[in-house]
C-alpha cells in the first residue's frame, strides 16, 4: 500500500551530514558489532563483506566495522578482527570497497580490550576463558590493564602497563590507524567505552595508578589523549575520527556525565569529531545492576547531555527501533546521528524503510535491481487492495 506522503516533509534522519572531508548521506550509522566470526589470525572473510556490505545495500549512511584488535592480547576473543599486521589490510580493504561501492561510509572501530581480554563468544558464555573452553581450540592469553587489578572475580590477573609499556601500545593504536587509513577507511571509531583499555584508564574505578597516568582526571585522561595524537597523526585532515565513550560508569565514585563532558571538551581539542556515547562496562560483575536502565533510545540522555554542553557532534545508541522515535532524535537535538545496531542484524533495509516511513519516498532510493521492481510490485498491490482484497483473501478463483 503506498504510505500517506506529506511531500513538503523532509526528514532530518535523511538529510545528510557532512564532517571534514566525509559527507554521510544520512544520520544513520550501524553499530559496530562484534561477530566473532574471524579465525585465529584476525583476517576479515567473505562473511564480512557480505554482512557489512548489506546494511549498505540497505541504505545506512555510514557502516561501522566491529571492534577490531590493534594488538593480538587486545582481542576481545578468539573471532575478533585484527589491525596488528599488514597482511590483516588487504581482507579489510575489501569490506571497505564493498561498503562504499555500495554508497555509504565505511567505517571501522580500533579497539583494545585490556583488562576484559581473551573471553568466549555470547553462545559460549562471554566469559574469561577456561580449560573447558581450550578443548574446543578457544585458548585464553595474558592480558594488561592499568593495573593488575582483575575486571571481575574469576576474571584473569592483567599485567600492569608499564610507562614505556604505554609508548608501545599507543604506537600499535597508531599503526592500527595507519593500516585501516590504507585499507580505505573514510571514519576510525576509537573503543574508548565498556571497560575496555582505553575506558580502564579514564575510570577511577579501574585506574588506581599513582604515577602521571593515575590519580587527577588529567592524569587518567593522559593515555586517551596521547593515544588520540598518534592517531590522529597518521589520519589525513578529511578523515573523521569518532569516540566511542562509556558516558556513565554506573558506580558509586565512577565516571558521570559531568566527568564525561569535561573530558570531551579535551577530545574535541585533539581532533576527535564525534563522541558515541554508550555506557557501562567498567567492571565485569554482572550482579552489580549498574546498568543504565534498557529502555527504547536509553542513552539519548546522555547524548543529548554532551550535544548541548559540549561542541562535539554526538551519536546516540541503545535500541533504537523506531523510524518517528529516530527522526525525532535528530530533529530535537538529542543526536546528530542515530547509531543502530540489533536492529539491523533483524532488518538490514531499516534505513531505507525509515525513509518510506518518514518522507513517504518510493524505491528510488533503493538499487534498481530490486527498486524497480518493488515499485511494480507496490502498484499490484495497491490495486489489489483497492479492489477490496487483502494478502489473506483466500484465492479461490481458478487462473485462465
Ligand atoms: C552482537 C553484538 C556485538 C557488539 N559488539 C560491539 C563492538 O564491537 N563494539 C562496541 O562498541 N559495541 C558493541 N556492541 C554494542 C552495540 O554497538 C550497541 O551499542 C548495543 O547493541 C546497543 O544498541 P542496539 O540496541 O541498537 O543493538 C555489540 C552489540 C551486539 C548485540
Amino acid at each position: 500500500m503506498a504510505l500517506e506522503s506529506p511531500s513538503s516533509v523532509e526528514s532530518r534522519l535523511h538529510s545528510p551530514l557532512a564532517i571534514r572531508g566525509i559527507t554521510l548521506k544520512n544520520r544513520i550509522m550501524v553499530s559496530p558489532m562484534c561477530m566473532y566470526g574471524a579465525g585465529l589470525d584476525g583476517f576479515a572473510t567473505d562473511f564480512h563483506v557480505v554482512h557489512l556490505g548489506r546494511f549498505a545495500l540497505g541504505g545506512a549512511g555510514l557502516v561501522m566495522v566491529e571492534a577490531t584488535a590493534v594488538e593480538e592480547r587486545g582481542r576481545i576473543s578468539n573471532g575478533d578482527l585484527g589491525l596488528w599486521n599488514d597482511a590483516q589490510i588487504e581482507p579489510l580493504a575489501r569490506v571497505a570497497r564493498a561498503v562504499s561501492g555500495l554508497g555509504a561510509v565505511p567505517a571501522i572501530q580500533l579497539a583494545h580490550a585490556g583488562r576484559k581480554a581473551a573471553i568466549s563468544a555470547p553462545w559460549n558464555g562471554m566469559s574469561p576463558l577456561t580449560a573447558e573452553d581450550a578443548l574446543r581450540g578457544d585458548t585464553g592469553w595474558p592480558v594488561v590493564g592499568p593495573t593488575s587489578t582483575p575486571a571481575g572475580t574469576g576474571w584473569p590477573t592483567p599485567s600492569e602497563l608499564s610507562g614505556s609499556d604505554i609508548g608501545e601500545v599507543i604506537q600499535n593504536w597508531a599503526d592500527a590507524a595507519r593500516r585501516a587509513m590504507d585499507a580505505g577507511f573514510d571514519v576510525i571509531e576509537l573503543h574508548a567505552a565498556h571497560g575496555y583499555l582505553i575506558h580502564s584508564f579514564l575510570s577511577p574505578i579501574s585506574n588506581t595508578r599513582t604515577d602521571e597516568y593515575g590519580g587527577s582526571w588529567q592524569n587518567r585522561l593522559r593515555f586517551p589523549l596521547e593515544l588520540i595524537d598518534a592517531v590522529r597523526g597518521v589520519m589525513p585532515a578529511d578523515k573523521v575520527l569518532m569516540y566511542r565513550t562509556s558516558s556513565v560508569d554506573g558506580i558509586e565514585g565512577g565516571l558521570s556525565i559531568d566527568d564525561t563532558v569535561r573530558i570531551t571538551d579535551e577530545l574535541v581539542a585533539h581532533g576527535v569529531d564525534v563522541v558515541d556515547t554508550s555506557s557501562g562496562g567498567v567492571t565485569a560483575e554482572r550482579s552489580l545492576d549498574t546498568r543504565v536502565r534498557r529502555g527504547f533510545a536509553f542513552h539519548a540522555g546522555f547524548s543529548r547531555e554532551i550535544k548541548q554542553r559540549t561542541s562535539a557532534l554526538t551519536a546516540t545508541v541503545g535500541l533504537v527501533i523506531d523510524a518517528e522515535q529516530a527522526e525525532a532524535l535528530v530533529r530535537e537535538g538529542f543526536a546528530d546521528i542515530v547509531a543502530v545496531g540489533r536492529e539491523m542484524l533483524n532488518d538490514p533495509n531499516w534505513a531505507h524503510h525509515t525513509q518510506r516511513v518518514l518522507e513517504g519516498a518510493n524505491y528510488e532510493a533503493w538499487r534498481q535491481e530490486s527498486g524497480w521492481w518493488l515499485d511494480k510490485r507496490e502498484a499490484i498491490i495497491d490495486r489489489l487492495l483497492a479492489q477490496g482484497e487483502t494478502p489473506l483473501t483466500l484465492f479461490t478463483e481458478a487462473h485462465n
